[in-house]
C-alpha cells in the first residue's frame, strides 16, 4: 500500500510540476517592448534591454526574457548574474550592432556579454555584428581599435544555446571563458572568408563544452580551443570557408593550463585552410594537449587536413630556442577521408625538446587531386593501423 501511495504522490507531483511549467502565471515572460525597446533597427534599445534584464533577473520564478521579431540596435551590454532563478533568453528577432565600429571597438573588446549565470538558456536569435567597416579599417592598415567579440559567455554554468545565428562579428563571433557545461546546438556562424580574426567559437579555461550541429563559415578558425579547454565534444560541424578546427595557439604564456579530453567527430571541412590542427608557440611553456580524438571527418580540398605545428612564431620574435615547451600526447586520427588541396596531407612538426607521443593514424584516405599525397613527421612518435593514405610517416 505504502508503495502505491508513494507512486501516486510522485505522479501527482510530476503532474503539478508539468502544469506549473507550462501554464503557470508565475513564470513571467518579460518582453523588451514593454521596457521601451523599438524593433526598427535605429533606436538604441540598450537601456530598455538592461531594464528588462534586471526585472527578469530578479524574478523568483524562472522567467523568459523575450525579444520579438524585428531589428534591435544594441550597444555594448552585459547581462549580469547571478539571477534569482533560471532565465530563458528567447529571441525571435535580430540584434544589431552600431554601424560605427568605434563605438564598440574602443571599449574592452566585446559587444554582448552573459556573465555569472547558472542554468541559463538562449534560444534563437540573430546577432549582426556589422563588422565590415571595422575589417575595412584593419585592411587599410590605419590604426584601428582592438575590435569587439560579438557574444561572450563568461563564468557561466549549465548553459544551453540553441538555434542562434551570429553574423559578421568585428573579431571572434562567440567566446566561452571560465564556463562549466555549456551546449551549443544548431548554431550558425557566418562572415566572409576574407574577414580578419573572425573566429567562430573560441573556448578558454572551460570544461564540458559541447558543440553539435553547427555551420561555421568564417575568415579564421571555425572553432579554437585555447588553454584550459577540457572535456570538449564537437559533433556534426560543417566548417568552411575558414581555418578549420584548432587546438591552440597553445604556449602563448609560460604558465598555462592544458587542453585535455577533446573529441571532434562526424564533421566536414570544406575548402578550409586547415582541417584539424594543433598549434603551439615555439617558446617555453608548461602547457599541454592530451587525449584528443579526431574521428570520421571529411576533407573537401582542405589545405592542411591533418597538422601539428609547434613552430608558431610570427615575425620570429620572442622564441629564443625556437622550441615549444608544450607537450602533445595521445592524439588519435581515425577514419579521415577526402581531398587535400596541397600534396602534404599529413604534417606533424613537433617540438624537438618535447616530441609528440602516442599519435595514432587509423583508416586515413586523403588524396591530392593532381598527384600523390605525402606525410611528414618531425619529432613525432606513434602507431599506424588499417590503411593509411598517404603512407604513414610514423
Ligand atoms: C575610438 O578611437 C579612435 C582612435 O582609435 C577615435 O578616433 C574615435 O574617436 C574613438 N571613438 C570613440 C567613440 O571613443
Ligand atoms: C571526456 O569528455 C566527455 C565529454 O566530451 C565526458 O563525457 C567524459 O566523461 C570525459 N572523460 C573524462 C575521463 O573526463
Ligand atoms: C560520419 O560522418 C558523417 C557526416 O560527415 C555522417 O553522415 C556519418 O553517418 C558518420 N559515420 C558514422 C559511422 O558515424
Ligand atoms: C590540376 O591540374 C589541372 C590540369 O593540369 C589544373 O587545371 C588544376 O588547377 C589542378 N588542380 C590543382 C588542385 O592543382
Amino acid at each position: 500500500m505504502a508503495h502505491y501511495t508513494h507512486h501516486f504522490i510522485l505522479l501527482f507531483l510530476a503532474t503539478i510540476s508539468f502544469f506549473s511549467f507550462t501554464f503557470s502565471k508565475d513564470a513571467p515572460s518579460i518582453n523588451v517592448l514593454s521596457f521601451g525597446a523599438k524593433p526598427n533597427g535605429n533606436f538604441d534599445s540598450t537601456t530598455s534591454f538592461v531594464k528588462a534584464w534586471s526585472s527578469a533577473c530578479k524574478s523568483k520564478e524562472p522567467a523568459t526574457f523575450y525579444v520579438p521579431k524585428g531589428f534591435f540596435l544594441l550597444k555594448q551590454v552585459i547581462f549580469e548574474g547571478p539571477c534569482s532563478s533560471n532565465i530563458k533568453f528567447r529571441i525571435a528577432g535580430t540584434i544589431v550592432a552600431p554601424s560605427d565600429y568605434s563605438s564598440l571597438g574602443n571599449k574592452s573588446g566585446f559587444w554582448i556579454m552573459f556573465r555569472n549565470l547558472n542554468g541559463f538558456s538562449v534560444q534563437g536569435g540573430t546577432f549582426d555584428g556589422k563588422g565590415d567597416s571595422y575589417w575595412r579599417c584593419r585592411k587599410s592598415g590605419s590604426s584601428c581599435p582592438a575590435g569587439a567579440r560579438s557574444i561572450t559567455f563568461s563564468s557561466c554554468n549549465d548553459v544551453k544555446v540553441r538555434g542562434l545565428t551570429s553574423l559578421n562579428s568585428q573579431s571572434m563571433h562567440i567566446a566561452v571563458e571560465q564556463c562549466k557545461n555549456i551546449l551549443f546546438k544548431d548554431v550558425n556562424i557566418k562572415a566572409p572568408s576574407t574577414s580578419p580574426n573572425t573566429d567562430g567559437i573560441d573556448v578558454t579555461l572551460s570544461t564540458g563544452v559541447t558543440v553539435i550541429d553547427a555551420t561555421i563559415r568564417t575568415g579564421d578558425d571555425c572553432i579554437a580551443l585555447i588553454q584550459g579547454s577540457t572535456n570538449v565534444w564537437i559533433e556534426r560541424v560543417t566548417c568552411g570557408p575558414g581555418h578549420g578546427i584548432s587546438i591552440g595557439s597553445l604556449g602563448t604564456s609560460e604558465d598555462e593550463a592544458g587542453v585535455q579530453n577533446v573529441t571532434v567527430i562526424n564533421s566536414i571541412f570544406d575548402g578550409t585552410q586547415n582541417g584539424v590542427r594543433i598549434k603551439s608557440w615555439a617558446k617555453p611553456s608548461n602547457g599541454y594537449a592530451s587525449d584528443i580524438v579526431f574521428r570520421n571527418l571529411t576533407m573537401l580540398n582542405a589545405y592542411n587536413p591533418i597538422i601539428i605545428d609547434q613552430k608558431y612564431c610570427p615575425g620570429d620574435k620572442n622564441c629564443p630556442q625556437q622550441n615549444s615547451g608544450v607537450k602533445i600526447s595521445k592524439v588519435s586520427y581515425e577514419h579521415i577521408r577526402g581531398t587535400s588541396a596541397c600534396p602534404q596531407a599529413i604534417n606533424f612538426d613537433c617540438s624537438k625538446s618535447n616530441p609528440c607521443e602516442g599519435i595514432k593514424l587509423q583508416d586515413i584516405d586523403l588524396v591530392y587531386d593532381n598527384g600523390s599525397s605525402t606525410s611528414t613527421c618531425k619529432n613525432a612518435d606513434g602507431i599506424t593501423r588499417g590503411e593509411v593514405i598517404p603512407k604513414s610517416c610514423l
